[in-house]
C-alpha cells in the first residue's frame, strides 16, 4: 500500500494505484475558498451543472435524431410526439443552451466586477475565454440540426460573413458550408462538430479552467488575496475547506437554479420565440427566406453592432473585435485594485454603460432594422467599446479606496 494514503480497505487499495484521495483533498476537502463567497459564486458551479445536462440530453436526442436534410425536421418531430418522454429531452436541452448562456454570462459579469481576471488570474480568465467561443460554436451549430427555416436562414447569414473577408472570403465559406449552398453535407459535419468534437474541446477547456482556478486559489468579492495570511498549518486564515462547507451551499444554488429551470422547461419552453423562435417549426426552405432574420438572443448584442456598420467587412471586424477585447481585458485593466467596492466611480460609471449598452444591444439584435434602431445600435456600440477604451485610460492613476488586509 501507498505510504501516502491512511486509508484502509477498498479505498487504501486504490489509493495505492490512483491519487483519489489526494485529487478530493486538493481539489475539495483540502481546497481553501475565501469565506465571504456570495450570490455571484453561484453560477460556476451552476454552469458545471447545465454541462453535465446537454451531454446527457444531448446523447439521449442523438438516439433518435437523423442527421439528413430528408429528416432531419422529421426526426424532431417525432421525438417530440412519439419518442417517450422525447419532448422533455428535447426541452432540457434546448431550455439548457439559453440557461447555459445566462448563467455563463452572468459568471463573466462577476468576474469583472470583482476583478478575478487581474493578475494572478489572467490564464482562468483566458481559458474561461476560449469556453465562451467553444459555447457560442456549439450553441451555433446545434442550431442548424433541427433544420427548420431559422435554422437554416440563421446559418445563412453567419456563414456568408466569411464571404466579406477578401481573397479567401468565396472559398472560406465554401469549405465551411462544404456545398454552393447549406445542404446536407453541411447539417452532416454540423452534426459531427456539435455532438463530438466540440463537447471534447469545452470538456477539456473546462478542466483547465478549474486546474487554473485551483492552482492560484479563488478570488473574491472583496478582491483581497486569503493567501497573505496563513495560519500554522499553512492555510488561509480567511479560507475555509470548499467541502463541506461550499458543497452545500452550492446545493442550494443547484436547487433554486432547478425549480425555475423546470418552470420554463414545463410551462414556457419557447420562451416566446426567445428561446425556440417561431420561424424554427417550419421546415427550411431553401427558396424562401424568411421576412425577419434574427440570431438566437445570446447572440443578438454581436448581430447588433454587425448591423450598426454600413460596411459589410469593417461590420464583421468590429463583431469579432467585440469578442476579442474580452480576451484582451486582463491587460486592458491597468488597476490595482481587484473588486469594484473599492474601485473609483468613474469605474462604476463606465461598468454601468457597458451593462447597458450590452442589453440595449441584445434587445435591438432581436428587432428588424429601421433608422432608429440603427442610430441607437451605434450609440450602443460605441458604449460597448468606450468601455474597455475608458478602463484602460482611467485604470492607470485610478483613485481607490484602501483595501482591507483581512476579510471581516
Ligand atoms: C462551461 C462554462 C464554464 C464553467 C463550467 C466554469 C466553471 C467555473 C467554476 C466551477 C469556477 C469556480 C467557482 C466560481 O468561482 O464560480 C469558475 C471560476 C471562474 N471562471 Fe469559470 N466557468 C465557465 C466559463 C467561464 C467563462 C466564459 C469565463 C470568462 C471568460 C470564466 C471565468 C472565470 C473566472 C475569472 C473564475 C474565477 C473567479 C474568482 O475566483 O473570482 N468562466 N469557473
Amino acid at each position: 500500500m501507498s505510504e501516502k494514503s491512511s486509508n484502509k480497505g477498498l479505498i487504501g487499495w486504490i489509493d495505492a494505484r490512483f491519487p483519489l484521495t489526494k485529487m478530493w483533498e486538493e481539489h475539495l476537502s483540502k481546497y481553501y475558498a475565501p469565506k465571504n463567497f456570495n450570490f455571484w459564486y453561484f453560477f460556476g458551479s451552476l454552469a458545471l451543472l447545465i454541462l453535465v445536462i446537454q451531454i446527457v440530453t444531448g446523447i439521449f436526442l442523438t438516439m433518435h435524431y437523423k442527421p439528413d436534410g430528408e429528416m432531419a425536421f422529421t426526426s424532431v418531430e417525432y421525438i417530440m410526439r412519439d419518442v417517450d418522454w422525447g419532448w422533455l429531452i428535447r426541452y432540457l436541452h434546448s431550455t439548457g443552451s439559453s440557461a447555459f448562456f445566462i448563467v455563463v454570462y452572468l459568471h463573466m459579469f462577476r468576474g469583472v466586477m470583482y476583478g478575478s481576471y487581474q493578475k494572478p488570474r489572467e490564464l482562468i480568465w483566458l481559458f474561461g475565454m476560449f469556453i465562451y467561443l467553444a459555447l457560442m460554436a456549439e450553441a451555433f451549430m446545434g442550431y442548424l440540426l433541427p433544420w427548420g427555416q431559422m435554422s437554416y436562414w440563421g446559418a445563412q447569414v453567419i456563414i456568408s460573413l466569411f464571404g466579406a473577408i477578401p481573397v479567401i472570403g468565396d472559398d472560406l465559406t465554401l469549405w465551411i458550408r462544404g456545398d454552393f449552398v447549406i445542404s446536407d453535407a453541411t447539417l452532416n459535419r454540423f452534426f459531427a462538430l456539435h455532438v463530438v468534437a466540440v463537447p471534447l474541446v469545452l470538456i477539456m477547456l473546462v478542466v483547465m479552467h478549474i486546474l487554473a482556478l485551483h492552482e492560484v486559489g479563488s478570488n473574491n468579492p472583496e478582491g483581497i488575496e486569503i493567501k497573505n495570511h496563513k495560519d500554522e498549518n499553512g492555510n488561509p486564515l480567511d479560507g475555509i475547506p470548499f467541502h463541506p462547507y461550499y458543497s452545500v451551499k452550492d446545493i442550494v444554488g443547484v436547487v433554486v437554479f432547478l425549480i425555475l429551470f423546470s418552470i420554463v422547461v414545463f410551462f414556457m419552453p419557447e420562451m416566446g420565440g426567445y428561446f425556440l423562435e417561431h420561424a424554427n417549426f417550419v421546415p427550411a426552405n431553401q427558396y424562401q427566406t424568411p421576412e425577419h432574420i434574427a440570431p438566437v438572443w445570446y447572440f443578438t448584442p454581436y448581430y447588433a453592432i454587425l448591423r450598426a456598420v454600413p460596411d459589410k467587412l469593417i461590420g464583421v471586424i468590429l463583431m469579432f473585435a467585440a469578442i476579442f477585447v474580452l480576451f484582451i481585458l486582463p491587460w486592458i485593466d491597468r488597476g490595482k485594485v481587484h473588486s469594484i467596492r473599492y474601485r473609483s466611480s468613474a469605474y462604476k460609471w463606465l461598468l454601468a454603460m457597458f451593462v447597458i449598452s450590452f442589453i440595449g444591444l441584445g434587445y435591438l439584435g432581436a428587432l428588424p432594422l429601421s433608422d432608429v434602431r440603427t442610430f441607437f445600435a451605434r450609440v450602443y456600440s460605441i458604449g460597448y467599446f468606450g468601455f474597455f477604451l475608458g478602463l484602460w485610460w482611467i485604470s492607470k492613476n485610478e483613485k481607490t479606496k484602501p483595501v482591507p488586509e483581512r476579510i471581516q
